[in-house]
């Protein structure tokens, strides 16, 4: 796809996302050629800050990130399109005189990009003013606007939310960002899935026993206490990313990869997903929070005790649930998605356990029982394709183990990108195939619902587990069945 030049304005341009994300992926384009040229950077903060100053803070911020270090001729060129306007968000007139400023087609290209890198709660009122200042109309050149998540905080405000933006944005319009979708390990499952046929015929209810999908970090919530105390792990994790992560390993082939092909299949996957009622929350569903503990043997405080977190939060920082798909492909097979912070490695991973041979032909041998089949997916920080067999061991007893066949995805000097590059480019390029649709997103509050309700409602006690753990055994409460465990390692799991 041809990307013409545009206009990238960053509301938000001096915060965290900005500051670790936006900007480094912008330069990261740049410096590989992928910027159309003329293309402009429109950074918007309230800070008063001249030129000089802003260039001074995007030097600062790709010295901690710049791949290989800063390049000074491409960072000369960056420095260029690089334009600072102060303004406050959520006064009319910073609209008017930003409006102003991009007028002048002689500067700025008059196709524009708003990245919305801000509070939630001002999602709605910023694409108001945008479209009251004339910045959403196309008569000059295409508009687009990025929302970053959370879409809504539960299915009733994001509904809201929708109509009001509804209001000033047509559906091609938006691009509300859920930047897993970006991640070069997400996009080779789906060419894992879709390019080869061996697993094809396995991918269903008949040959997969469970899935699990696992997102850990070491990392506490930082200095997120605001925004994380009410969000909690369900809304900020598994809401989103998870979710689509599940979309893409159980999805039927899309019909293209054109974006509402692949879409449409994301959003029946949603659908069919069978509902949790509040009765039945306990049993699919598990929360918990951390105590301190030890993380690299460093002592880390516990959740209650971080900055800004009230004393009797029951926040969960670690939740784990269990979702079966009632659809041809899937019905009955359990999936677990799980997630926490302050865990004992940081690893998003996808485990797929397949089903036991149906009979154990070793019956009277050594081997008493063989592992089953397991395929892993490891999104980061390890990039694998791994499937684990079991082989015999040399020797003449007939003794096994478990080897496992690699299709990693990067080979060694191949750089890693991140995910904000990919997804900034299919901006520009109108590809929102990797951006949820408004159905997709209220289909996903629709599922978590339930369960952010009743713990809403149960305020009295929250199960923990040490920092630098997997979190607590309880969780186990969720498995439909005794042998099912969570799956840490990617390495293979001895008896
Ligand atoms: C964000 C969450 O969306 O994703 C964070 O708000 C989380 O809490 C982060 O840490 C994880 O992203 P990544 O790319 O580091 O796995």
């Amino acid at each position: 796809m041809k990307a013409e030049a545009c206009t990238y304005v960053i509301y938000g341009a001096t915060g965290n996302l900005s500051r670790i994300k936006l900007i480094p992926a912008l330069y990261h384009l740049d410096v590989e050629n992928l910027l159309p040229e003329g293309t402009k950077i429109m950074a918007l903060g309230r800070r008063p800050w001249d030129q000089q100053k802003w260039q001074s803070e995007v030097r600062d911020m790709l010295e901690q990130k710049a791949r290989g270090g800063i390049d000074e001729a491409v960072f000369q060129r960056f420095c260029e399109r690089m334009h600072y306007h102060q303004g406050d968000i959520t006064q009319a007139e910073s609209y008017s005189s930003l409006a102003k400023t991009l007028n002048n087609s002689q500067v700025f290209p008059q196709n524009q990009t708003f990245y919305l890198a801000i509070s939630p709660t001002d999602f709605a009122n910023t694409i108001k003013f945008l479209s009251l200042s004339g910045l959403l109309q196309e008569d000059a050149g295409w508009s687009r606007v990025i929302i970053e998540k959370p879409f809504g905080y539960d299915l009733q405000s994001a509904q809201s939310l929708q109509k009001n933006i509804a209001k000033y944005l047509r559906e091609d319009q938006v691009y509300r960002i859920d930047h897993y979708l970006g991640k070069g390990t997400v996009q080779n499952l789906l060419v894992f899935r879709f390019a080869n046929t061996m697993m094809e015929p396995l991918w269903n209810r008949h040959y997969i026993d469970h899935i699990q999908i696992t997102h850990s970090e070491q990392m506490g919530i930082g200095t997120r206490a605001q925004y994380y105390d009410t969000s909690g792990a369900m809304r900020d994790m598994i809401q989103s990313h998870l979710l689509q992560l599940l979309t893409l390993v159980t999805m039927e082939p899309p019909a293209s990869m054109e974006a509402e092909s692949l879409r449409d299949e994301k959003v029946k996957v949603l659908k069919s997903i069978r509902p949790i009622p509040k009765e039945a929350v306990h049993a699919c569903a598990f929360r918990a929070q951390y105590t301190s503990g030890n993380i690299d043997n460093e002592k880390v405080n516990s959740y209650l005790q971080e900055d800004n977190v009230p004393e009797d939060s029951v926040t969960e920082t670690y939740a784990a649930i269990k979702l079966y798909i009632d659809n041809w492909r899937w019905k009955d097979v359990p999936i677990y998605l799980r997630t926490g912070k302050r865990m004992a490695t940081a690893q998003s991973t996808i485990s797929i356990c397949f089903r036991q041979p149906p009979s154990q032909f070793f019956r009277d041998t050594q081997i008493k029982n063989t592992q089953p089949n397991w395929l892993l997916l490891g999104i980061q920080p390890e990039e694998c394709f791994r499937i684990e067999m079991t082989v015999k061991e040399p020797g003449l007893e007939m003794k096994t183990r478990v080897t496992s066949l690699d299709a990693s995805y990067r080979q060694e000097g191949e750089h890693h990108t991140d995910a904000y590059e990919d997804l900034l480019l299919d901006v520009i390029e109108g590809d929102n195939s990797l951006f949820l649709r408004s159905d997709e997103v209220e289909l996903a509050w629709k599922i978590v619902d339930p369960i952010i309700q009743k713990w809403a409602q149960e305020r009295e006690y929250i199960a923990t587990y040490p920092a630098g753990t997997w979190g607590p055994e309880a969780s186990r409460a969720i498995f439909d069945q005794e042998s099912h465990h969570w799956r840490h390692n990617l390495t293979p799991e001895s008896d």
